[in-house]
């Protein structure tokens, strides 16, 4: 296997409704032969190689520092593809195919024999996905082979939406870059797993839980966290994920009482000597801000597709401007806010609830 340092890549700029067939062709060679190709999905970047070439996989899971046990997404082009890498579909996976393919939908199922266990981590379920993005697809088809993919960023750190996060981050650890822009979901698919005897989402993403429950009745969330008015487990029992580098709080109950605990801890930090990081909605920018400090808006808080489709670059561009800490605003968990509020929870160091009714911060630690 060649060193994971390596040269810069090779970087193809795309239309990203029509990409360049001279391009899908370069890129797709080099999935063939083994390397690693970046390329956009509908939700964020991926770094793929051949699902069905071991060491190409093995590459993947070098690349991004990802551990072992964490398996990887293969995408596949078409539905029917379904059948070649995975086996003992049931129906209720070809409804929901039928829905929501391609799309922000991952299905967890049994593994196909001709899947490698490096991609599944040595299990017998693999996800599956076939993206809405015209690149992605073209790529997927001109290869010949289904792809497997993870975010294109280091494991652990937040996922990219451009081609830049993808250089930010693995610049040197992979062989060709396709850029065709920012993606336009910017939060990562819904993994759904099937295998069970209730469908469970294992990780709420772009296809809100909504439309799944429209086709499937009720559907199981896998719990991350306690409900209610209990504190989060300490910080360090968090799967802290989709992290930007700097120290993140983040600040949950009623906006109101949000924002002022945010710029009381804001004015604290500050005093105490920390460059403090604010990661809001945009009605929000005139409340937080004080002359002072970094503030980043991810869209109206109202407007949760734009918020998810811009949170991870959000979270990028004030870690750019290295803060000590990164105070951030909770979102509503309905729709793709499920995701929002997701990844802001794993991203977070630290969770501060306001209580509203006894006008006090509980924090967990
Ligand atoms: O939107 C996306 O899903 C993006 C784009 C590139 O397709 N991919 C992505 O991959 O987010 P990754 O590797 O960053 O996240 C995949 C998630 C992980 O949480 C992984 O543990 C889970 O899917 N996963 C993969 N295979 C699984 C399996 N067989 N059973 C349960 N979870 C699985
Ligand atoms: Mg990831």
């Amino acid at each position: 296997m060649r060193p994971v340092q390596q040269a810069r890549p090779e970087i193809w700029r795309v239309d990203p409704e029509h990409p360049d067939s001279e391009a899908i062709a370069r890129a797709a060679e080099v999935i063939r032969r083994g390397g690693l190709v970046a390329f956009p999905t509908e939700t964020v970047y991926g770094l793929g190689g051949d699902a069905l070439n071991p060491e190409a996989v093995a590459r993947i899971f070098e690349a991004k520092g990802r551990p072992a046990h964490d398996p990887i997404i293969v995408h596949v082009a078409e539905a029917k593809d379904l059948n070649s890498v995975a086996q003992e579909v049931p129906s209720v996976a070809w409804r929901l195919v039928e829905a929501f393919w391609p799309g922000p939908l991952t299905l967890v199922l049994r593994r196909a024999d001709k899947v490698p266990l490096v991609v599944t981590a040595g299990g017998e379920t693999v996800a599956v996905r076939c993206p809405a993005h015209p690149v992605a697809l073209a790529l997927i088809r001109a290869a010949g082979t289904p792809i497997a993919a993870p975010s294109a960023n280091r494991f652990g750190h937040t996922s990219p939406t451009t081609a830049q996060h993808v250089l930010d981050d693995l610049d040197g650890r992979f062989d060709l870059l396709l850029d065709g822009g920012p993606t336009p979901v910017g939060v990562e698919s819904t993994v759904l797993d099937l295998t069970g005897e209730v469908p469970t989402i294992l990780r709420p993403g772009g296809l809100p839980r909504e439309a799944l429950e429209a086709v499937l009745g009720k559907v199981a969330v896998r719990e991350r966290q306690p409900k209610g008015e209990e504190p989060l487990p300490s910080p360090g029992l968090l799967d802290r994920h989709y992290a930007p580098h700097a120290e993140l709080w983040l600040f949950m109950g009623p906006p109101d009482e949000v924002l002022a605990a945010m710029r009381r801890e804001a004015r604290l930090a500050r005093e105490a000597g920390k460059r403090v990081g604010l990661l809001v909605a945009d009605e929000d920018v005139e409340r937080v801000a004080d002359g002072e400090g970094l503030v980043k808006s991810v869209g109206p808080a109202g407007d949760l597709e734009a918020v998810a489709r811009r949170l991870f670059a959000a979270l990028r561009a004030l870690d750019a401007q290295q803060p000590d800490i990164i105070l951030a605003r909770d979102f509503p968990p309905a729709g793709l806010g499920l995701a929002v509020h997701d990844r802001l929870v794993r991203a977070a160091d630290r969770i501060v609830r306001v209580a509203s009714k006894e006008r006090k911060d509980l924090t967990t630690n």
